[in-house]
C-alpha cells in the first residue's frame, strides 16, 4: 500500500485527495438537462467502506458523497457515520435538498460537515419546470435547516439560455440574504444535457456585472476547498460571493485531483473520459486489498491530461458519474 502522505499521482504530477463517491444512481428528480440513467446494482455499504479505508490510505483526504441523489439510497446516514469514523479530514455531501428538512441534524451527527444543494431556480414554477414538477420551499427550507444545524452550504446553480435572467436575479438574493455561496456551473453535454443550450461564463459574468457591478478584491469564500484548489473561481457580485464552475470554456484538468467511484464500484480519474476501473470485479473475485491497491495507483498514473469536451456531447448522464 501507498504511504498515505505520498498520494495516488499521475504521469503529470498531479496528486489526487479527493474522491467523489456516487451511493446512486437513482434519483427522486427529473431534471430536463439530467434524465438519470439505467440504475445498476450499487456496491454494498460493506464493500463501500472497505474501499474508501483503502483510498484513505492511499492519501485520499476529502470524501464526497453524490450521485444521483445520494439521499434516496436507503441507510445513507448510517453508511455516511461509517465512512466519517474512516477519518477523513472533509466530509461533504452534494444533494438536491429535498430532504435536509428532515436529515440536516443526523447528517451534521453522522460526520457531514458541508452541503452542496443543487438549486437551478427559487421561483416555484420554474422550479418545477425545471427538475420534472417539484415544489422549491420544502428545498428553501431545507438549506436552512443544513445552515442552522451548522453545515456549511454552498447553493449549485445550472443555467439554461432560455430563462437565466431572472433565475440569477432571485438566486442572487435569495444567496444573500442567507450569506452564502452561490456557484454557477456550465452545463455539460452529458446525456440530456446536450439537448439544451446553457450559458457560458463570459456571458453571466457580463450580466452580473451590468446588473449589481462586481466588487474588488475578489477571493474564494473561507473554507470554501480546504483541500486544495477547486474548479470554481470566485468573484464577488451585489454582496454575493459567486463561484463560477467554466466546465466547457475553461479548462482546469491541470490543477484536477480528483477521483470518482460510480456506484456500480468503476473508478474514473475523469468525469468526461470513458475509461474506467472495474474495482466491484477485484473485489468480487477477491483480490487481496494490496493488489486492489497495486491496479488503482497504476490506473490513476495512467489518467490523461485533459477532457475534450468540445470533441462532441457524452452518452451517459452525469447522475452516472457522480456529478
Ligand atoms: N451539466 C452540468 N451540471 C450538471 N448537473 C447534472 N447534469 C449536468 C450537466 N449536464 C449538476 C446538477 C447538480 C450536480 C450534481 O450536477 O445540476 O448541481
Ligand atoms: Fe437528479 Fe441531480 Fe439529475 Fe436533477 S441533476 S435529475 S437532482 S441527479
Amino acid at each position: 500500500m501507498t504511504d498515505g502522505d505520498a498520494g495516488l499521482r499521475d504521469s503529470f504530477g498531479r496528486i489526487h485527495t479527493y474522491l467523489r463517491l456516487s451511493v446512486t444512481e437513482a434519483c427522486n428528480y427529473r431534471c430536463r438537462y439530467c434524465g438519470p440513467g439505467v440504475v445498476h446494482r450499487g456496491l454494498s455499504d460493506d464493500q463501500l467502506v472497505f474501499l474508501c479505508s483503502l483510498f484513505r490510505s492511499m492519501g485520499i483526504r476529502a470524501l464526497r458523497i453524490t450521485g444521483g441523489e445520494p439521499t434516496v439510497r436507503p441507510g445513507l446516514i448510517p453508511l455516511i457515520a461509517r465512512l466519517s469514523s474512516l477519518g477523513f479530514e472533509r466530509l461533504a455531501l452534494t444533494t438536491n435538498g429535498t430532504s435536509l428538512v428532515r436529515d440536516a441534524r443526523a447528517l451534521k451527527e453522522a460526520g457531514i460537515q458541508s452541503v452542496n444543494v443543487s438549486l437551478d431556480a427559487v421561483d416555484a414554477d420554474l422550479y418545477a419546470s425545471l427538475t420534472g414538477g417539484f415544489p422549491v420551499r420544502p428545498v428553501l427550507e431545507g438549506i436552512a435547516a443544513a445552515l442552522s444545524e451548522g453545515l456549511a452550504v454552498k447553493l449549485n446553480c445550472v443555467l439554461l439560455a432560455d430563462t437565466y435572467r431572472n433565475q440569477v436575479r432571485q438566486l442572487m438574493a435569495f444567496a444573500r440574504k442567507l450569506g452564502i455561496p452561490l456557484r454557477f456551473i456550465e452545463l455539460m453535454p452529458f446525456g440530456d444535457g446536450a439537448r439544451w443550450e446553457g450559458v457560458s461564463t463570459a456571458t453571466l459574468v457580463a450580466f452580473l456585472g451590468e446588473e449589481y457591478g462586481e466588487e474588488a478584491s475578489p477571493r474564494g469564500p473561507k473554507g470554501s476547498e480546504p483541500w486544495g484548489s477547486g474548479p470554481a473561481e470566485y468573484r464577488r457580485f451585489g454582496g454575493v460571493d459567486v463561484g463560477f464552475i467554466g466546465a466547457l470554456t475553461s479548462c482546469f484538468c491541470s490543477q484536477c485531483q480528483r477521483l470518482r467511484l460510480t456506484n456500480e464500484g468503476q473508478l474514473k480519474t475523469c468525469l468526461y473520459h470513458p475509461d474506467r476501473l472495474d474495482i466491484r470485479q477485484l473485489l468480487e473475485r477477491g483480490s487481496p486489498p494490496e493488489e486492489i491497491c497495486r491496479r488503482i495507483e497504476a490506473f490513476v498514473l495512467r489518467k490523461q491530461l485533459r477532457h475534450a469536451f468540445q470533441t462532441g456531447p457524452v452518452e451517459w448522464p452525469l447522475s452516472s458519474v457522480g456529478g
